[in-house]
């Protein structure tokens, strides 16, 4: 089967009904009224034949009974010893005219028994005739011509006709209106749809900026098109969220590239002029520069490598850590690299522990020392203090140094994030060990915070337990 429009198709199905429930009107109705008319008919011939039986009183004339006055279209005849003795009707207009002879037959063969019967009387037409006996023994027919009722029965069903093809019409070219205003909607669902199908949203920036317009929740429709919004926006936050993170891959490779460029390229310049001899008294601090640019590449190496990693969700070494101990022992490293920083602890007397990498989290502790250390000047208190609740442990590092600059701050986590202070730049930061910290936290299921004025910074670390 050929498949239609769903519009085409509600409108042929509603159509169909309709002129399912006018036949059905239509015919029940024509054949009430046909009984009705006709039950009317026969009562009135009923009458009209006893009214003939009970005046034929004399007893040598049948022609008494013709002398009464007849209703209009009717039709006596008398019959005696099985012979038509006379027969005629009586039309509207006119006077009385006589049965044809050809038709004595209908006649003669009804029962006298009082019931109504229908006859086809050739030119006549069809009657409706009821036979009686007279108290003399003979035959009294009474008949009246259906004509009337046919016609009125005829009428009813032209008019039922003409009112039903009318009704159809009117209700095809509104339902086809009707219809076509409530699948609007569902329209406007299927145009966004293409629509979006067209954009190019593999690569790039994309905005998927289209939506179904009016979509009202309250129809079904509507509920259609609120789901496909919703889905919008679904994929267009997932499609921003890719293409943030794409953005983001692509300038850590390039910050990455640039902060391996510079050793390399240190590396390099002093090998060639180791190479040509030309330096033969500086070669050993040559060599020196090159040692300790290709330590400066291995910690990035290594820093690049550990972040890589924790993004990829490699599994940490799960043990139970002592941070009392690791604290203590990053403080005391501290201490030995930053002599001129008054250091100090504060630690619980009971052990403090969580479950962790403990490698991973004596790293995050001496990222922090370390910047503490270089982005504060000697002199500074800083000051590493520990404790535990129902939570998990807490450990706070805050030093009394200048503090991070106010546009830095909300970026201090993120990777090649640093400061532009000369103090930065000198040491040879890479701006990627708060990206450790925070990778290490969170992969412990922790979480780190920063606050910074001058005079004093605090980075909070929370680790569950
Ligand atoms: N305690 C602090 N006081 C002042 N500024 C700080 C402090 N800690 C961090 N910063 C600022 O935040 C920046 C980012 O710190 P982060 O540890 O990520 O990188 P870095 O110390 O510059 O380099 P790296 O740690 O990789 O050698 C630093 O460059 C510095 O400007
Ligand atoms: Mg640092």
């Amino acid at each position: 089967m050929r498949t239609r429009s769903l519009r085409t198709r509600l409108v042929a199905a509603m159509l169909l009904l309709l002129a399912l429930a006018s036949t059905v009107i239509a015919v029940v109705t024509t054949i009430v009224l046909r009984q009705y008319l006709m039950r009317q008919l026969d009562d009135g011939l009923r009458v009209a034949s006893r009214v003939i039986i009970r005046n034929d009183g004399t007893p040598s004339s049948p022609d008494a009974i013709f002398r009464s006055p007849r209703p209009p279209d009717s039709l006596t005849a008398v019959i005696r010893q099985g012979a038509v003795v006379d027969a005629q009707v009586y039309p509207r207009t006119g006077g009385a005219v006589p049965v044809p002879a050809t038709e004595y037959a209908d006649l003669t063969a009804l029962v006298p028994d009082g019931r109504a019967v229908s006859a086809d009387l050739g030119t006549l037409g069809e009657y409706r005739l009821i036979a009686a006996t007279t108290p003399r023994g003979d035959v009294v027919v009474s008949g009246q011509s259906e004509q009337q009722l046919r016609g009125t029965v005829t009428s009813l069903v032209t008019t039922e006709l003409i009112v039903a093809a009318g009704v159809l019409v009117v209700a095809g070219i509104a339902g086809a209106i009707v219809v076509r205003r409530e699948l609007r909607p569902l329209e406007r669902v299927a145009a966004t749809a293409a629509r979006v199908s067209r954009l190019p949203l593999d690569r790039g920036e994309v905005s998927l900026a289209e939506r179904v317009p009016d979509a009202d929740p309250r129809t079904e429709v509507g509920q259609v098109g609120t789901a496909l919004n919703r889905m919008l926006d679904h994929v267009g936050s997932a499609l921003e969220a890719r293409h943030e993170s794409e953005m983001q891959l692509r300038q850590f490779v390039a910050d990455a590239s640039h902060e391996l460029r510079t050793p390399l390229a240190a590396i390099r310049g002093y090998a060639e002029l180791s190479r040509r001899g030309e330096l033969s008294a500086d070669t050993e601090h040559s060599l020196a520069r090159i040692s300790s640019q290709a330590d400066r590449m291995t910690t990035l190496v290594e820093d690049l490598l550990l972040l890589a990693r924790l993004d990829a969700g490699r599994p940490l070494e799960r043990g139970e850590v002592d941070l009392t101990r690791v604290v203590v022992d990053a403080v005391s490293d501290a201490h030995a690299a930053g002599p001129g920083h008054r250091w100090q602890l504060d630690v619980p007397d009971q052990p403090v522990t969580v479950p962790g990498d403990a490698t991973r989290i004596a790293q995050v502790l001496a990222n922090l020392l370390a910047n503490a250390r270089a982005h504060t000047p000697p002199g500074t208190r800083v000051t590493v203090a520990l404790a535990a609740d129902h939570a998990g442990a807490h450990l706070r590092v805050t030093d009394e140094g200048p503090g991070i600059a106010p546009d830095l701050l909300p970026h201090v986590f993120e990777r090649f994030a640093r400061g532009s202070s000369s103090r930065s730049r000198q040491n040879g930061s890479t701006g990627l060990g708060l990206a450790i910290v925070h990778a290490v936290v969170t992969a412990h299921g922790g979480t780190v915070g920063v606050s910074s004025s001058p005079g004093r910074t605090a980075f909070d670390v929370r680790l569950p337990r």
